[in-house]
């Protein structure tokens, strides 16, 4: 089976930490070359200069590139001149969840925010890499969604909300590049342990009035696998997806959540 992805470039969104980072380090251990994107500088130098430090493959070569995926003219200004420049074989759209709370409550600007910075920003990104990945022969678009795209999750409205908009927008995407051999997926995680989770649960605790413990006992207890995952465990879905043996999946989503989400 190749699962080798030496030779290919990758850009991978929301890479300075949790699941897009472990993302980062999954692929670029299948040989790729990365680009990072988040808004922390920081922390993606660091991982970049980590990653270089790790290189598998001949010619390997990974950069970073601060962008705020929600700012369409941020990544316009910034994606375009990268995408003449290079090609990416690979896309990992992938950015902060929407702020949780009940959906009587979420306010117009909520969603039109967790719009643009899941669905319009990812939209952009495949509309500017994607002639590279059709002239090259070869591309691999994942898109991190959730799980609540099968069974939305409570006090989630406005991320239950764009999470159905960007599978639906995915699907569409995958028919229309399926002819030139590109793959749109989804990756849908579980509870996963990364800054996004802890906030999660530190909110949902303190509504209980019960402790971090106990909050996040009582969700693995939900998972049949007893545990959170890890953003590697959720990594490992996305390098496969990315790689030539997973060349004939397309327009699907992909559970990786530890047996949690019931529906078959
Ligand atoms: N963890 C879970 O249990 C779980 C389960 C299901 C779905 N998900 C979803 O999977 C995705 C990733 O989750 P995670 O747990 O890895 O989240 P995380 O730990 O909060 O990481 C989010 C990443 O996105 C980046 N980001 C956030 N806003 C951005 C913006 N406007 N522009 C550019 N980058 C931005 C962050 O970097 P900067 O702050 O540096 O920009 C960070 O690198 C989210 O959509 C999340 O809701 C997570």
């Amino acid at each position: 089976m190749n699962i080798s992805l030496t030779g290919k470039r990758a850009l991978v969104c929301g890479a300075s930490k949790g699941i897009g980072k472990a993302s980062a380090y999954a692929l670029s251990s299948l040989g790729a070359s990365v680009t990072l994107v988040a808004r922390s500088a920081e922390e993606l130098a660091s991982i970049s200069a980590d990653l270089d430090s790790q290189r598998v493959a001949p010619g390997q070569d990974h950069d970073f590139l601060v962008l705020d995926l929600n700012d369409p003219d941020d990544i316009s200004r910034k994606i375009k001149p990268l995408a003449t420049e290079r090609t990416y074989h690979i896309l990992v759209n992938n950015s902060g969840g929407p702020a949780s709370g009940p959906i009587l409550q979420a306010q117009p600007n909520q969603f039109v925010d967790a719009y643009q910075q899941h669905v319009l920003a990812s939209h952009l990104l495949v509309q500017l890499l994607s002639p590279g990945m059709i002239h090259s022969g070869y591309g691999r678009i994942i898109n991190i969604i959730s799980t609540s795209v099968r069974a939305p999750l409570d006090g989630l409205g406005v991320s239950n909300t764009t999470r159905g908009a960007m599978a639906s927008w995915a699907k569409s995407m995958a028919n229309e590049l399926a002819p030139h051999g590109i793959t749109v997926n989804n990756v849908l995680p579980g509870f996963t342990d990364t800054e996004r989770l802890r906030s999660l649960v530190q909110v949902w605790a303190t509504e209980k009035n019960v402790s971090t413990d106990q909050q996040a006992q009582a969700m693995a207890a939900t998972v049949p696998m007893g545990r959170f995952g890890t953003p590697e465990e959720i990594a490992n879905a996305v390098a496969f997806l990315a790689s030539p043996a997973a060349a004939y999946i397309t327009g699907t989503s992909i559970l990786v959540d530890g047996g949690r989400t019931r529906g078959i």
